[in-house]
C-alpha cells in the first residue's frame, strides 16, 4: 500500500510500505478516506522530536472497516469510523476511568503510558497517511458515524482528535457558561477550543497569534483576536476585561512557542498565560511540551525538559493548572451527536483538501504557517 513516510528533517515522502493487516483476533482493518496533517505531526516533521525515519505519519484518520478479527464483535464491515489518535484498550485501570490517553495496555515499554498512531514515542503503531490502518482493540476504538458522515467528512474526521482536544483544553481549565477565556495558539487546536468554549456559553473567548488569516477564523465563530505582533497580549488582555486578567487560560501551542519575530522560547505561553488569567483562575495545557529536546536553542529545555516557570507568581495568584494528551474516547461520541445536530461545525477551518500523492507538499505549506494554510485534509482513497 502507499503511505506517507518520515525520510528525515523536513522530508517526507509516499511510497510503498508493507501493508496493514489484521494481526491480532481484536483488530479492525480500515481503508482511510480522510486523514488530517496535524500540528502534532509538524514536531515530527521538523526533526524536533525522536521520530524514527521510515515510520508512517498521521494520527487523525477515518475510514471505511474492510475486515474485522475473529474477536471483533461490534464492528461490521462497512461501517464509517473514526478512529480517536489514542490506541487504547478500553479494560486498562486508566482506561477504566476514561483516561484512555494513558492507556497501560497499548504502550509496549512497561514504564509509559498511552500510544497513538504514527507519533514519536508513542509505541510502533503504523500512522493513517496511508492507504489502509490497522486498529487495534477495533470495538473499543472505532466510533462508528452516522450514516450522513460520508458525505461530511471534514467535520466529522475532527473527531479524532483536534476537536475532542480543543474540548479537552477547556475542560482542563475549567470553563463555564458566562466566564471569559483566552487561548494562546490560534493553529487548528486553539481554534477548537475557542469553538468548545463558545459552545459552552463562555462570555467573551479571545485568541491570541499573529497570523490574520487563523484569526479571522477565530473571528468567524465570534471570538476576540488579539494579534501579538501589534502589542503585548497580556495588555490587550487585561484591557479586555476590566484590568482583572481571564477567568480560564487555554495553551494550544506547546514547546515550539516563539514570538513574533520568531524566536523560540518554550515558557513563552506559559508565563504570558499566568500574567493575563485572574487570581485563582484556571490553565489547560494542550499544547505538547516533551521530556527532551536536543534541538531548543534554551538550554534548560534542551537539556531535561526544564522551562523558567512563572511558578511564584502563578502560586501568589493562586491559579491552577491541568495538562496532557487528550482522552478522545471520553468525548467524541457527545461531540459527535454535536455535528449530526448542527450545533458545531469544526470544517471551518479547512483550508485545503489533497490526495495522498500531495501530502510533502501539503506538510511544507502547512509547516510554513503560509497564508491560508489552516488545516490540511488528505484523501488516500482518490
Ligand atoms: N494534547 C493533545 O492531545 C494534543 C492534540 C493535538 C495537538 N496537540 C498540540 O497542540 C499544539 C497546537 O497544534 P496545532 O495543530 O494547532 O498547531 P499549529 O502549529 O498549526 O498552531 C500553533 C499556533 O500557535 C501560534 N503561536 C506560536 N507561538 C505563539 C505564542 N507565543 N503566542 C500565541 N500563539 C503562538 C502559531 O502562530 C500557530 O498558529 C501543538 O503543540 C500540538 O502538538 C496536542
Ligand atoms: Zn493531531
Ligand atoms: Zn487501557
Amino acid at each position: 500500500m502507499k503511505g506517507l513516510v518520515y525520510d528525515g528533517p523536513r522530508s517526507v515522502s509516499v511510497q510503498n510500505v508493507p501493508d496493514a493487516r489484521i494481526e491480532r483476533p481484536t483488530d479492525v482493518l480500515v481503508k482511510i478516506t480522510t486523514t488530517n496533517i496535524c500540528g502534532s505531526d509538524l514536531h515530527m516533521y521538523e526533526g524536533r522530536t525522536d521520530m524514527e525515519t521510515g515510520r508512517v505519519l498521521g494520527h487523525e484518520n477515518m475510514g471505511e472497516v474492510i475486515e474485522v478479527g475473529g474477536a471483533v464483535d461490534r464492528v461490521r464491515v462497512g461501517d464509517l469510523v473514526c478512529l480517536p489518535f489514542n490506541i487504547s484498550c478500553g479494560f486498562c485501570r486508566n482506561c477504566e476511568k476514561g483516561l484512555t490517553a494513558y492507556c497501560l495496555t497499548t504502550p509496549v515499554d512497561p514504564k509509559m503510558a498511552g500510544a497513538a498512531y504514527g507519533f514519536a514515542g508513542m509505541g510502533p503503531y503504523a500512522g493513517g497517511q496511508a492507504e489502509f490502518l490497522r486498529v487495534p482493540y477495533g470495538d473499543s476504538n472505532c466510533l462508528v458515524l452516522p450514516e450522513e458522515a460520508r458525505e461530511k467528512q471534514t467535520d466529522y474526521v475532527m473527531l479524532s482528535d483536534i476537536f475532542p482536544t480543543g474540548w479537552h483544553c477547556t475542560e482542563l481549565a475549567g470553563v463555564r457558561p458566562g466566564e471569559t477565556v483566552v487561548i494562546y495558539g490560534a493553529g487548528p487546536v486553539g481554534l477548537m477550543a475557542a469553538l468548545s468554549a463558545t459552545l459552552k456559553s463562555a462570555a467573551k473567548v479571545m485568541v491570541v497569534d499573529r497570523h490574520p488569516d487563523r484569526l479571522a477564523l477565530a473571528e468567524q465563530i465570534g471570538a476576540i483576536a488579539i494579534d501579538d505582533s501589534k502589542a503585548s497580549p497580556i495588555d490587550q488582555v487585561n484591557e479586555q476585561t476590566n484590568g482583572l486578567g481571564a477567568d480560564r487560560g487555554c495553551e494550544c501551542v506547546g514547546y515550539q512557542a516563539h514570538d513574533p519575530q520568531g524566536h523560540e522560547h518554550p515558557n513563552l505561553t506559559l508565563n504570558n498565560l499566568v500574567q493575563s488569567v485572574k487570581f485563582t483562575g484556571t490553565i489547560g495545557v494542550v499544547g505538547v511540551f516533551i521530556p527532551q529536546d536536543p534541538g531548543s536553542p534554551d538550554p534548560l529545555y534542551k537539556k531535561d525538559g526544564e522551562i523558567a516557570f512563572d511558578y511564584g507568581m502563578y502560586w501568589f495568584k493562586g491559579q491552577s493548572m491541568g495538562t496532557g494528551q487528550a482522552n478522545v474516547k471520553a468525548y467524541n461520541r457527545q461531540l459527535c451527536n454535536l455535528i449530526q445536530l448542527g450545533k458545531a461545525k469544526p470544517s471551518w477551518i479547512v483550508s485545503h483538501e489533497l490526495p495522498l500523492s500531495q501530502a510533502p507538499q501539503g506538510y511544507e505549506h502547512f509547516d510554513k504557517r503560509d497564508d491560508g494554510w489552516t488545516k490540511v485534509v488528505l484523501h488516500p482513497g482518490s
